[in-house]
């Protein structure tokens, strides 16, 4: 049997009107319903012109106008006034890993970290390749099942800035308090996984990333929030690929840019805005993650979270049945009823129910059901 055939003949109960099943992957991830539609058009006829967006080129009138629509939409999401560069940067999160470093972390100094799971810790690994790191918060000890309480993570003197990962996409947990940076320094996000799930707070930072994947559009590019001074303050030579000002100057186009992803944010944060906007989201999200933990917290037990409750991310809930046995069969399951990409980060295991803004809050509800379903016919 082919792989579609098999695929075909295993496929999925469809909860949705719309033919589609309800999406929990990490990312790349569900997108909402009415943006896709729109791509759909899109790609054969962008604004009537009988171009498709992929055809376009990117230094052409319509895409001069669609890049300043599309970044006005994510500066006035993101609440970035004029002293704010928001710029579009190919390559994922992970590029921004070691750009980071190479534009601020200068020769003879260093800058602190937070280690509050896999992606700071691989952010503190490609550092550490450029300069000297402070680590402020080691969250090993603890299988990484909860972030920094209030000054906990302290930022060291002398720090050019402190690097701290807001929403830990693999261990479901979130920082409770914003960390603080050192006198004379700058606070530094990956917003990768909470970016737009809530109000922006941009105060005391200088920098802020997050792949597009999960909240914003395709994988392969990345948002990036720079403080506009800083963009003079790079600490050493670098090609124009690596440098902050060259996109800026550019215009995120110092090369041929990725023009889809580039609509893609900007009719995301689009559909952001005429949905409530990041407060809206906010909403949401606690309805959709209070939803599945009030199943977890009524299974007798049989469920049991990773997070610490005070630090759990309203994003991405991880938890764990009785055994490895019976997590893979809960992913089986849920999956041929309508419920994909449950099976947690393959560093961890169990269950990962990550719901970023697109997911409607029935299927937390379907989830939830699904969960005593199971639990009562497992237990
Ligand atoms: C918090 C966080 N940071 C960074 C990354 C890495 O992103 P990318 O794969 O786009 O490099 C991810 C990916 O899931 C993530 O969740």
């Amino acid at each position: 049997m082919s792989t579609v055939e098999s695929l075909r003949r295993n496929a999925p109960v469809r909860p949705m009107a719309s033919g589609r099943v309800f999406n929990f992957s990490a990312g790349p991830a569900a997108l909402p319903l009415d943006v896709l539609q729109q791509l759909q058009q899109d790609l054969v006829d962008l604004w009537g012109s009988g171009i498709g967006i992929l055809e376009h080129s990117h230094r052409g009138p319509l895409f001069d106008r669609l890049l300043v629509e599309s970044h006005a939409a994510f500066m006035r999401v993101a609440g970035a006034g004029s002293d704010w560069a928001g710029l579009f940067i190919p390559g994922g999160a992970t590029l921004q890993f070691g750009m980071l470093p190479l534009n601020f972390l200068p020769e003879g100094g260093h800058a602190d970290y937070a280690d509050t799971g896999l992606w700071a810790t691989k952010a503190i690994a490609d550092a550490k390749m450029v300069g000297k790191v402070n680590i402020t918060f080691d969250g090993t000890p603890f299988a990484f099942n909860r972030t920094p309480r209030e000054g906990e993570a302290k930022p060291s003197a002398g720090a050019a800035y402190h690097h701290w990962c807001s929403n830990n996409t693999v261990d479901g947990t979130k920082w409770s308090v914003t960390p603080t940076a050192a006198p004379g320094g700058w606070l530094a996000r990956d917003a990768s996984s909470d970016i737009f799930a809530e109000p922006l707070d941009l105060k005391d930072h200088g920098f802020v990333y997050a792949a597009a994947q999960k909240n914003l559009g395709p994988s392969g590019m990345t948002m990036v929030l720079i403080r506009r001074d800083l963009l003079e303050k790079q600490c050493r030579r670098l090609p124009s690929m690596l440098r902050y000002d060259e996109f800026d100057k550019g215009e995120s186009r110092p090369n041929t840019p990725n023009t889809f992803g580039i609509h893609v944010v900007g009719l995301v944060c689009q559909w952001i805005e005429r949905n409530g906007g990041v407060k809206g989201m906010q909403k949401l999200a606690g309805e959709r993650s209070g939803t599945v933990l009030k199943a977890i917290d009524e299974s007798g037990g049989f469920w049991k979270a990773h997070a610490e409750r005070w630090c759990q991310s309203p994003i991405n809930v991880l938890f764990r049945g009785p055994n490895e046995k019976i997590d893979a069969a809960f992913v089986a399951e849920a999956a041929a009823n309508g419920m994909d990409g449950l099976a947690g980060h393959r560093s961890t295991g169990g269950i990962r129910a990550s719901m970023y803004n697109a997911m409607p809050v029935e299927g937390a509800k379907a989830l939830a059901d699904f969960m005593r379903d199971f639990a009562r016919r497992n237990g």
